[in-house]
């Protein structure tokens, strides 16, 4: 492959996150003009999300550079206060916060209910392969070196603190992720004050902590992500889109099934359907190769496959209503309905459940928040860490809630049915 050399010279990048992202290290810089690094320009960091926010189309790359960023900012800081870090690790998180999504799926997360191995994997697969780009650049570091940021990726580095800077409560990922997502979308309550934050974090021998002063600007870093979840992940438009390559990728894959898929499908998403798929074959697909495959399927013999990547296209999406789980006993008679408007209620009568933890600690049995997942306050005049929700009742309520959004997803044309309109009325009623 063709190597950069770089000379002293400093790299900048323009952001809208970070103003500005900078790279003094020639392997760093080589790692992000990596093929499979610039892959993850082809990916969107918000799957579909784009259909309900036109601005949410930026992409995985942006983002892996800002992860980087925010490493650089926090250890950055750290060596001015001349906190205790393990700087000769320095360079080894910076990388694996790049590299921590390298692995992503097109469309982020819809196509990974189609794989049996999790991004994640992927990311330290690409890691590992020596037929990578991404391997021989770190590998020219020391040999063995790939394996160490895979370790840091998937959690088993040895040394806490540089995992925790990766993924954790307060890691370099969420906090690039909750900010790029938000100013992307504008949905300007995502935002929080990321220079505080930097600035009151501190190492504590195997933790990253905030300094107890920091709290406010915690609370508004969780409700900045309850915020995003709700208005952004889990809009009802993102949702629906997610329903519908989740419908239109089945639907495919039936087909591949009986050999009746069209020939012009790309190869490496008809081996990505069959479940064979290659590192190769894999790294290949990105959000255009579905674009791509789309417009050769909505043309497809098959009407059912053909309206519903049409229908992605054209964001001609299902339509949704709320469908708590006592709503189930009528979900017989929708089906029904679907089925008399025309459509097959397997593919166009969809619930959709879904849910998070806002602030997942975990309280183990004698109600101790684990280390690795709690957020932890650090009072320097007596030495004492203090678990976030302990002392806020903003993230109380925020950790207590966890209830899922549960909808129900048809064609709009269902709606116009004066029986489904009744059924949903009587329920309102409390009703049979
Ligand atoms: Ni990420």
């Amino acid at each position: 492959m063709k190597r950069l050399e770089m000379t002293e010279d400093e790299k900048v990048i323009k952001d809208p996150v970070h103003g500005y992202i900078y790279v003094h290290d020639p392997i760093i810089w080589n790692l992000m003009n990596t093929k499979e690094m610039q892959r993850l320009r082809r990916i969107r960091q918000l799957g579909a999300a784009y259909l309900a926010y036109p601005g949410g189309d930026h992409s995985r790359f942006a983002h892996s550079l800002g992860v980087y960023e925010v490493i650089r900012q926090i250890i950055g800081a750290f060596a001015r206060n001349n906190y205790e870090w393990p700087h000769e690790y320095d360079r080894l998180t910076l990388i694996a916060g790049l590299l921590h999504d390298v692995g992503h799926a097109p469309f982020s997360h819809s196509l990974e209910r189609f794989m049996t191995m999790r991004h994640e994997k992927w990311s330290v697969m690409v890691v590992r392969d020596p037929t990578t780009e991404v391997h021989e650049v770190l590998e020219s570091v020391s040999p063995g070196f790939s394996e160490l940021v895979a370790e840091v990726i998937e959690k088993t580095f040895p040394v806490p603190l540089i995992v925790a800077m990766v993924s954790g409560q307060l890691d370099a990922d969420r906090l690039d992720y909750l900010m790029r997502d938000s100013v992307a979308t504008g949905v300007d309550y995502g935002t929080f004050d990321l220079a505080r934050i930097i600035r009151v974090m501190e190492p504590r021998k195997d933790r990253l902590v905030v300094r107890d002063s920091g709290i406010h600007t915690v609370e508004a870093y969780l409700l900045a992500r309850y915020f995003m979840y709700w208005q952004v992940y889990f809009h009802p438009v993102s949702r629906a889109g997610e329903i519908l390559l989740h419908t239109v990728l089945t639907r495919a894959r039936q087909l591949v099934e009986k050999n009746e898929l069209s020939a012009l499908t790309p190869p490496a998403l008809l081996a990505f359907l069959r479940g064979d798929v290659t590192l190769g074959d894999y790294l290949s697909l990105d959000d255009a190769t579905l674009f791509a495959a789309f417009t050769v399927w909505r043309v497809s013999g098959d009407s059912i496959l053909a309206d519903l990547a049409s229908r992605f296209l054209d964001r001609r999406l299902l339509k949704e209503v709320a469908w708590p789980k006592n709503r189930d006993s009528h979900l017989s008679a929708v089906q029904q309905l679907v089925k008399e408007v025309g459509y097959d209620p397997n593919y166009y009568c969809i619930v959709d459940e879904t849910g998070t933890v806002y602030y997942d600690y975990y309280l183990g049995s004698d109600l101790v928040p684990t280390h690795e997942n709690a957020i932890w306050l650090y009072r320097k005049s007596d030495d004492r860490l203090t678990e976030v929700s302990s002392v806020s009742r903003p993230i109380q309520a925020i950790a207590a809630d966890h209830h899922p959004v549960r909808r129900l997803y048809v064609p709009r044309e269902v709606f116009r049915e004066a029986r489904f309109q009744r059924l949903l009325e009587d329920e309102a009623n409390g009703g049979r």
